[in-house]
């Protein structure tokens, strides 16, 4: 790979005529907003003249975009890279090379360090300066270990090109858009507020711009994602700062949008105007997700999560007063340094109580630099993987319990994808489970109503009642 790397004046098509195809291929690790930072990182490989590649064999350029959140989501990111060394010794035996990139939260949280443990690496690119990736890909044409984990002053999301018209469509009827980035609450497990930054909003403007692009492009359904969603206060055109309710309705509003979720909220900014949503807002999903992390007071004080579990139970009642049929989920762990079997057995009341439709339960996983990991009273990995599985096996019950109880009812479901057998789409429900349907492959892209006629722990079955529309 000989050519030189333009961002400002890339025609690919061009460009791509006067060289071999190259292939870029970006795998990502970990959270909803590292889906969205992988895809904006594919749009800027495309204007760069890569195309798509289906395996990591062809291609020429690799990001893996990595997650830090636990320590085994780091540790697999080094397995990865020994195995993409193998390979670029091999293509370089062959005369080809591979360029190696490592972006994301393990790439803020450990910079050079990875050159050091792996130094077929190439570059190294921080979650806040991504964009500057096709200049740091022309600076590694010239020497080796670019690293760039700054959190810069200009406005990243303002510097990424657009997705192309065939990107979208490629990525199908649902789609992510970063709303919010960074959090300040400083939880004391997670290494957020050091991977990702302070707490920043985008714009409205600018949301709104990309949503009806993505409209335009055939999305149907879009996730507003945040690592602190509900604290969203992006400006308006008028430069006045709008919630995320406010938020929430300008999608709805846009043409062609017939769904709205968000992701991921703290209970402390659970305020009642984006709980009047769910009541007035028809396109918003009846879906909450809203980790509590732990039933016990004292171990949330330690947390510093600076809520009680009354305080979280108050805000689910509100909730489905306001939407009655809103689907609850949660993020759960356990272990946390000092947690006492009394604590774990509030955590499971607490599950107990609220009835979750879906939730994601983990081990604690001590993160170096976070407060919690310097604690006293590390639980150990036996007690650890025992409370897992008893909490594991509540939220399993109640998942099914939900499942169960969809049975007999209709449902809107947006098809998303063809089923794995002949004639058989698969979408969404409201409630963000999967749902199979027999279909024409022409529903996928369409909402269509459909009744439920049996479910399984993760899916259910369903037949299409009404004609799909669009
Ligand atoms: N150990 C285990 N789980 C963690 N999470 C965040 N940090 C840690 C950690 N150090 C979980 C929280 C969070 C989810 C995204 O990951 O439950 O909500
Ligand atoms: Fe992983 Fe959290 Fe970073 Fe997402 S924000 S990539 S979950 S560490």
């Amino acid at each position: 790979m000989t050519e030189s790397i333009t961002f400002d004046d890339a025609r690919p098509s061009a460009r791509v005529a006067r060289s071999e195809v190259r292939r870029a291929l970006v795998k990502s690790f970990g959270c909803q907003m590292n889906i969205y930072d992988s895809q904006r990182i594919a749009d800027l490989a495309a204007l760069e003249g890569y195309a798509e590649a289906a395996r990591v064999e062809d291609a020429d350029l690799v990001v893996l975009n990595t997650c830090h959140i636990r320590e085994r989501a780091s540790e697999k990111i080094f397995s990865e890279l020994g195995k993409l060394r193998e390979l670029k010794d091999e293509r370089r035996k062959a005369g080809k090379g591979v360029t190696l990139v490592v972006a994301g939260c393990v790439a803020q949280a450990e910079g050079a360090e990875i050159l050091r443990r792996q130094p077929a690496v190439d570059v190294v690119v921080g979650p806040q300066s991504y964009h500057r990736l096709p200049y740091l890909l022309r600076e590694a044409q010239v020497r080796s270990g670019v690293i760039d984990t700054e959190f810069p002053a200009e406005d990243k999301f303002s510097r990424l090109p657009p997705s192309s018209r065939e990107a979208i469509a490629r990525r199908g009827a649902v789609a992510f858009v970063a709303v919010q980035e960074g959090c300040d609450k400083f939880c004391s497990f997670c290494v957020v507020p050091y991977t990702r930054g302070a707490e920043v909003s985008r714009p409205v403007g600018a949301i709104v711009q990309e949503i009806e692009r993505l409209a335009a492009g055939g999305v149907r359904e879009v996730m507003l994602i945040g690592q602190n969603v509900n604290a969203y206060h992006g400006l308006d055109g008028d430069g006045r700062p709008v919630r995320l309710s406010g938020l929430i309705r300008a999608a709805a509003a846009v043409h062609g949008i017939r769904r709205v979720r968000y992701a991921t909220s703290h209970p402390n900014d659970m305020g009642d105007d984006l709980i009047a949503a769910h009541r007035d807002v028809e396109a918003l999903a009846p879906y909450l997700h809203l980790p509590v992390q732990s039933g016990s007071d004292r171990v949330l004080a330690s947390m510093n999560r600076r809520h009680t579990v009354a305080g979280y139970l108050d805000i689910v009642t509100r909730a489905r007063a306001a939407r009655s049929d809103i689907a609850l989920s949660s993020d759960f762990i356990v272990g946390y340094p000092g947690e006492s079997d009394a604590d774990f057995r509030a955590t499971l009341d607490l599950a107990a109580k609220v009835h979750y439709a879906s939730s994601y339960a983990f081990k604690y996983s001590p993160r170096p630099g976070t407060p919690a990991a310097e604690m006293e009273g590390q639980v150990g990995e036996a007690v650890k993987a025992s409370r897992l599985a008893e909490l594991q096996a509540l939220l399993e019950q109640q998942r099914q319990a939900f499942n169960q109880a969809s049975i007999g009812r209709r449902f809107d479901v947006l098809f998303e994808k063809p089923g794995r057998r002949d004639g058989q789409v698969i979408g969404r429900s409201p409630y963000m489970q999967s749902v199979f349907a027999e279909g024409p492959l022409a529903v996928v892209g369409a909402m269509a109503e459909v009744e439920i006629v049996a479910a399984g722990p993760y899916s259910l079955q369903g037949r299409i009642v009404s004609p799909a529309s669009y």
